[in-house]
């Protein structure tokens, strides 16, 4: 049950990116250019330290699949493009492991293929502080993920409805496990309270999670005739949304997923204050469709571009974006004012 929930959300989030437009709230964020600003590439520095330990990008793989034979290539895929690219990786969520260890190889595989890389092991925020441990022990991993998910969860007919008990599970699981924590919303949006809320907790890091890209209301709705969440595709902030609505915010730092398309969405979303950036749909689309030597070329030339950017706009860090001139317009930009960010 949970295996064949696994591979529908694979082929629906595929097919959802083939079939559609793309247009998010980045589109409504615009550097200004400044023809005189540019630096040299070679003065480009793109690492980060985050969650802990130095990345050399402000890029990682977000947490996707694991729990059934295909999803377990997929993640095998996606761990030796993260080997070869050097960006960390976040496995699936780890209920279906906690449910039947039998599954433990197709999440495994993400050390096995990358064992000097940087892993997440993503959890949901009802997990026990042994099942946390165990999925943290089985990857060996440098981060924990704690994904906080209620939307997609009330339109699985088959999901929780129980989330009274979330904020202080994950006081528990930040007193309880050695590695930093990472909280994330999987398409919907962490608001400032949220996050606010999070610092206090002693959470590492708050991804925002926010609407633009994956839409689990859609998924959901095209894994079984007949349901109707339309009323729900809308709900939430988009990621450019939430960035600007943490502003700001110190003593946690901020990462943005959720319809992260291209390099320029990566800058765009450091400019915003994200001091790295997620991506999971885009990735999993060229995985599927292309093949494992595709993504890395991907990344690779994202990475290039990216730095391409900060030598024209004058960055020598991911950091050195935040704060350049950028442009809000649209209903983002309402969005700004109805919310009081200048
Ligand atoms: C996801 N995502 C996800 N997140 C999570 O925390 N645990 C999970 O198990 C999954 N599973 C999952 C499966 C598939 C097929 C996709 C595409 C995504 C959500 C993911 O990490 C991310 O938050 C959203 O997909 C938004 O980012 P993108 O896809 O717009 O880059």
């Amino acid at each position: 049950m949970i295996a064949d929930r696994k591979d529908d959300h694979v082929r629906h989030a595929v097919n959802h990116r083939r079939n559609h437009s793309g247009g998010n709230d980045f589109d409504s964020v615009a550097f200004v250019h400044h023809a005189l600003a540019g630096i040299d590439s070679a003065d480009v520095r793109l690492g980060v330290d985050f969650a802990g330990k130095h990345w050399t990008s402000p890029l990682y793989v977000n947490a996707m699949t694991g729990g059934s034979t295909n999803t377990g290539e997929i993640n095998r895929q996606l761990a030796v493009a993260a080997r070869e690219t050097g960006v960390p990786i976040a496995s699936g969520s780890m209920s279906a492991y906690f449910r039947d260890p039998a599954v433990a190889g197709t999440f495994r595989v993400l050390r096995e293929e990358n064992p000097h890389g940087f892993v997440l092991a993503n959890v949901n925020a009802n997990a026990t502080l042994d099942q946390v441990r165990s999925a943290i022990d089985l990857l060996e991993a440098d981060a924990l993920q704690i994904h906080v998910n209620s939307v997609q969860e009330v339109v699985m007919p088959e999901g929780d409805r129980a989330f009274a008990g979330w904020p202080r599970r994950i006081e528990e699981i930040v007193a309880g496990v050695p590695v930093p924590v990472i909280v994330k919303e999987v398409g919907f949006g962490l608001s400032r309270q949220t996050v606010t809320w999070l610092r206090e907790a002693g959470v590492t890091v708050a991804d925002v999670g926010g609407r633009g890209g994956t839409n689990f209301a859609r998924i959901e709705n095209d894994r079984r005739a007949g349901a109707d969440f339309a009323f729900i595709e809308q709900w939430g902030q988009s990621t450019a949304a939430c960035l600007l609505d943490c502003t700001g915010i110190t003593g946690i730092d901020i990462s943005a997923s959720g319809g992260i398309r291209s390099p320029l969405d990566m800058a765009r979303a450091l400019a915003l204050g994200a001091k790295a950036t997620g991506v999971a749909g885009a990735f999993l689309e060229t995985l599927v469709d292309h093949g494992t030597e595709a993504l890395v070329a991907k990344i690779t030339t994202w990475l290039d571009q990216l730095r391409n950017i900060m030598t024209v706009l004058g960055a020598t860090t991911p950091a050195e974006l935040t704060g350049r001139d950028v442009l809000v317009t649209g209903d983002l930009a309402g969005f700004c004012a109805l919310r009081g960010i200048d």
